[in-house]
């Protein structure tokens, strides 16, 4: 380059950042650097033409090119670090991947769970249970042979306490297999008079058809008192059922036998004309008062245990019990 003005400067200026702006890759950008600044580059012949400059301007021009020189530098960096970090997105976004199960489609369409049918029942049966002056307690579902036999006077002959009945674990707890292993908790901690009812999941090591399933939902009432008698029991029964169903629902005492009970009976209900076995009952047994410290000389009570799985297929129409654990969607969105 020859002659050189402050035109000259200023467009070969504006050319190379043209171009800077106009580049879309690191190698293009590598290949103008050194087009522009290296050894033969356009830029820097510029800069040897200075030597041709009228020494009274060189100062001038020199000063102006070195300072356009690392403007140009200056963009020029900038340019390749945001070509980089796009790079690295790009490959970031290439190697992603999904990590997530696919949703069922029907979730998908319907965001909106429901409570569980059984969930529906014990809501409705704690809430009326409530309103007849019991309150709802708990255990828990890993639980000591003590509170689930023991204590409930049921002798370790007892055909329950069966391996093939129950499940036990490797440090000698048990799966409760009823709610009625809250009984003697309760008593331990309240005093009476009381009434209280406990909802909760059991587990029988069954095998599994449309009536049986390994992990049910029982429901425990007691009631002490310093009278308490059948008619008690059948009278809250009754009250529960017609609630439940919205009549008055036939039922029929049957003697039964329970360790903890005496007397013991089941009871069955008259549906679709057929008796169904529907809950054990009786009068408390005085051991398990005592085991519970409470004086049998002084106080009585009764207690129930209600299948509340049982109830809640009844109360919806399902025909098989397995339905209940499915965790089918489909199923499930039926009681939204
Ligand atoms: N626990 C008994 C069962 O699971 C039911 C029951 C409860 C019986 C309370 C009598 C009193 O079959």
């Amino acid at each position: 380059m020859g002659y050189m003005d402050l035109d000259s400067i200023n467009k070969i200026k504006l050319t190379i950042e043209n171009q800077i702006s106009n580049i879309s890759s690191i190698k293009d950008l590598e290949e103008l650097r050194i087009s522009s600044f290296g050894k033969k580059g356009s830029f820097t012949s510029l800069m040897k033409g200075l030597k041709e400059v009228r020494e009274d301007k060189r100062k001038e021009f020199g000063a102006l090119l070195n300072k356009t020189k690392k403007e140009l530098e200056y963009f020029l960096n900038e340019k390749r670090e945001k070509l980089k970090k796009e790079k690295i997105l790009k490959e970031l976004k290439k190697e992603w991947i999904d990590v997530t199960l696919p949703i069922y489609e029907e979730t998908k369409t319907n965001s909106v769970g429901s409570l569980h049918p059984e969930s529906l029942v014990r809501e409705e049966l704690e809430k009326i249970f409530l309103r007849l002056g019991f309150s709802v307690v708990d255990g828990p579902e890993v639980e000591s042979e003590y509170y689930n036999f023991e204590a409930l006077n049921v002798p370790s002959s007892h055909p329950a306490r069966d391996m093939q009945d129950t499940f036990f674990t490797n440090l000698g707890s048990v799966l409760r297999t009823h709610t009625s292993s809250i009984q003697v908790r309760a008593l331990e901690k309240l005093d009476p008079p009381l009434r209280i009812v406990a909802p909760g999941r059991c587990y029988r090591c069954e095998r599994l058809d449309a009536s049986h399933e390994h992990t049910f939902y029982q429901m425990e009432g007691m009631m002490v008192d310093k009278v308490v008698s059948v008619s008690h029991l059948v009278y809250f029964l009754k009250t529960l059922l017609r609630e439940i169903f919205g009549y008055e629902v036939k039922i029929r005492l049957r003697p039964g036998y329970f360790p903890f009970v005496e007397p013991g009976f089941e009871i069955d209900t008259w549906f679709n004309g057929k008796w169904l076995e529907m809950l054990g009952c009786g009068l408390v047994h005085p051991k398990v008062l005592e085991y519970g410290g409470i004086d049998s000389g002084k106080w009585q009570g009764f207690a129930f245990g209600i299948g509340l799985s049982r109830l809640t297929m009844l109360r919806y129409q399902i025909d098989d019990i397995r339905h209940l654990q499915g965790g089918n969607l489909k199923f499930l969105k039926q009681f939204s």
